[in-house]
Parts: C-alpha cells; sequence; structure tokens
C-alpha cells in the first residue's frame, strides 16, 4: 500500500519536503490555508524534480510528480495519511492552532511533525491530548539536497513516535540526527546563528567588509565544513589529533570567546566525548591517512567550485 504524507502549509518547505517524499514513492497530499496554493505548490515541487532529473539526481521526475494531490480542505488531506508534517509560519500561536485541530482530527496513531526551525514542541503541544505523538522534525532547505534533519522530541514525546521520525527520515535517504534534550532554535540554528551575528558584527565594527567574510566562508571555513565538522578539523590541526589541539589552542577559543560573550569554559567531560568520537572513527595511527583523505575532498571540491 502507498504512503501518505499529508503537508500541512505548503510553502518553500512544504515543496521541499514534497520532493524528499515524492522521491521515496509516498503519496503527497498538500494543504494550504491560502486559496489556490496547494495547485501552484504541487507546480512548483514539479519544477524542483524536473531540475534534479535534467541533473541526474533523479530517475523520473514523471514518476514522482505521479504522487503529488493538492487538495483544498485539510480533511482530505489528513484522510488516509500515514505522516502528517506542518510547516506553516514560525511562532507559536500559528503552531497551536494548527496542531490543535489536527490533534483533534487525526487518528490517534498517526505522528504529528512540525518544521518549525526555532520553536520547540514544548511550546505548542502541552495541553494536547495526543501530545506524545508530536514531534519536531526540522529539515534544511532544499531537504532534497541538504539532507540533515533535525529530530526533537518535546519531555511527554513517546519513544515510539521519536523513534518512527528517526526510522522514517532514513527511510527518505535524510541524515537525522536527535536532540538528547529541547533548546530554542536547535543545533544547526545555533551554529549557524553564532556565525552570523559575528559577521555582521565584524562588518559593523569595520573589521573586514562584507565581500571579504563572504570569502572567508567560501574560500576558507566553508570548504572543509562541506565535508566534515569542526571535531574533525580540529582533529586534523595537530600532529596527533584532537587533544593536542585542545591544549595548544584551547586558551585563545577562551580568549576569543569572552570578546563573543560565550566564553564558556571547554570541559574535560566534553573533550574527552569528542575524544572518544573522533578516535572511534580515526586511530591515531591513522590520523595522517585521513588529512590525506581531506585533501583529496578539498582539490575535488576546489576543481568543481565554478560548475
Ligand atoms: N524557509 C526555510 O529555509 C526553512 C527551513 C527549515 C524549516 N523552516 C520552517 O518551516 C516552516 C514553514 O516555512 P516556509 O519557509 O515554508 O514558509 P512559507 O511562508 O514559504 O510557507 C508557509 C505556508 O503556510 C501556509 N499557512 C499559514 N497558515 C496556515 C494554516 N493555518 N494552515 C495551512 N497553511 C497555512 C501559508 O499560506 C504558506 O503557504 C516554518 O516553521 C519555518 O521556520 C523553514
Amino acid at each position: 500500500m502507498t504512503k501518505r504524507i499529508a503537508l500541512i502549509g505548503s510553502g518553500l518547505i512544504g515543496c521541499g519536503w514534497a520532493v524528499v517524499f515524492s522521491r521515496a514513492g509516498w503519496d503527497v497530499a498538500f494543504h494550504d490555508i491560502k486559496p489556490g496554493r496547494a495547485e501552484q505548490a504541487a507546480e512548483d515541487t514539479k519544477a524542483s524534480l524536473a531540475n534534479l532529473e535534467a541533473c541526474g539526481f533523479l530517475e523520473s521526475a514523471k514518476d514522482c510528480a505521479k504522487h503529488l494531490i493538492p487538495v483544498e480542505s485539510l480533511d482530505t488531506a489528513i484522510d488516509g495519511a500515514t505522516f502528517v508534517q506542518e510547516n506553516v509560519l514560525e511562532t507559536p500561536e500559528e503552531k497551536l492552532a494548527v496542531f490543535q485541530e489536527l490533534d483533534s482530527k487525526v487518528r490517534g496513531n498517526v505522528i504529528l511533525g512540525s518544521s518549525a526551525s526555532t520553536i520547540p514542541a514544548s511550546e505548542f503541544t502541552q495541553d494536547l491530548e495526543g501530545r506524545e505523538r508530536c514531534i519536531i522534525v526540522h529539515p534544511c532547505n532544499p531537504p532534497y539536497l541538504v539532507p540533515l534533519v533535525e529530530i526533537v522530541p518535546a519531555p511527554w514525546t513517546a519513544g515510539s513516535t521519536t523513534q518512527y521520525c528517526m526510522d522514517l527520515m532514513t527511510e527518505v535517504k535524510l541524515v537525522p540526527i536527535l536532540l538528547q534534550k529541547e533548546m530554542y532554535g536547535f543545533v544547526l540554528n545555533r551554529l549557524q546563528v553564532a556565525l552570523v551575528n559575528e559577521a555582521m558584527h565584524l562588518v559593523g565594527e569595520g573589521v573586514a567588509s562584507p565581500e571579504d567574510v563572504e570569502k572567508t566562508l567560501k574560500n576558507g571555513l566553508g570548504l572543509r565544513w562541506s565535508f566534515m565538522g569542526p571535531f574533525q578539523t580540529m582533529d586534523l590541526a595537530a600532529p596527533t589529533g584532537f587533544k593536542e589541539y585542545a591544549t595548544k589552542f584551547g586558551h585563545s577559543y577562551r580568549n576569543m570567546g569572552k570578546e563573543l560573550g560565550v566564553a564558556k569554559e571547554w570541559s574535560m567531560d566534553a573533550i574527552n566525548q569528542v575524544d572518544q568520537f573522533l578516535r572511534a572513527d580515526v586511530p591515531l595511527d591513522k590520523l595522517a591517512e585521513r588529512g590525506q583523505w581531506r585533501d583529496r575532498k578539498l582539490m575535488k571540491l576546489v576543481s568543481d567550485s565554478d560548475s
């Protein structure tokens, strides 16, 4: 039996989800409060599918497009839905109104996800009867090419809801991470906001031009960060790995952190956790080899960067 996702709110992110799920063979019902928007969302999604096919990222845009079902009413959208994902505006009031309606209408065992990018589910699901089936499933934009998705349960979200979403996201070829507790902005946006705020600060203080800040990301940090994270980057920036890096440069991070207003000490516990994670992936005697792998990845990226 074909599975069906109901998208409540069919703007930019609704359309992104539609590509992800139609690509995975799911039926996709679009609903939007704005008359005509669901139809338009199906057309926008078809254009993205065609672009992916033209670039060799999809076998048949036509086959995926057959799964797209724009509908006007919410009731029709959720009828027969296997999973429901809300993508309306980013305010607790909007999310609450939609979740109240969904919780009263969607049958009991169907999970209700929210694309919220900053607001934890506990801010709008606390008083719902079915609050244990509500959860944040926060994608990146566009989710069909940037596969990270944050799964953020509220304190009362059932373990089975969380597991379902982790499995579902893997099934539709995304890369889920699970937050151990709620925090406003989750992980991706908190990291992004820290960096973007400082970028604005550097421009505002006259330290660097906007163009040079862009270059710093594009030709500096971004190149490495496109295939490895900050921990692996540090691991390869000292001959004996991350712990050496932390000893050599930890104080510089603290000093800069003071100016940035984020001067938290690197705790030994955090250092050990990061080190264990890195060593499980690359033992110390393989670190130099991993450095060469990084260089090969960079060579490929640099040669592709203008295409
Ligand atoms: N844009 C991004 O890059 C991005 C990335 C990840 C997550 N998100 C999150 O996804 C959600 C949607 O963002 P977006 O960028 O797609 O916004 P958008 O403005 O493009 O789309 C929102 C859609 O929801 C519709 N809508 C509003 N109220 C509704 C209701 N009660 N019922 C049905 N439809 C309703 C609007 O008509 C609109 O078409 C937000 O929570 C946002 O934070 C956005």
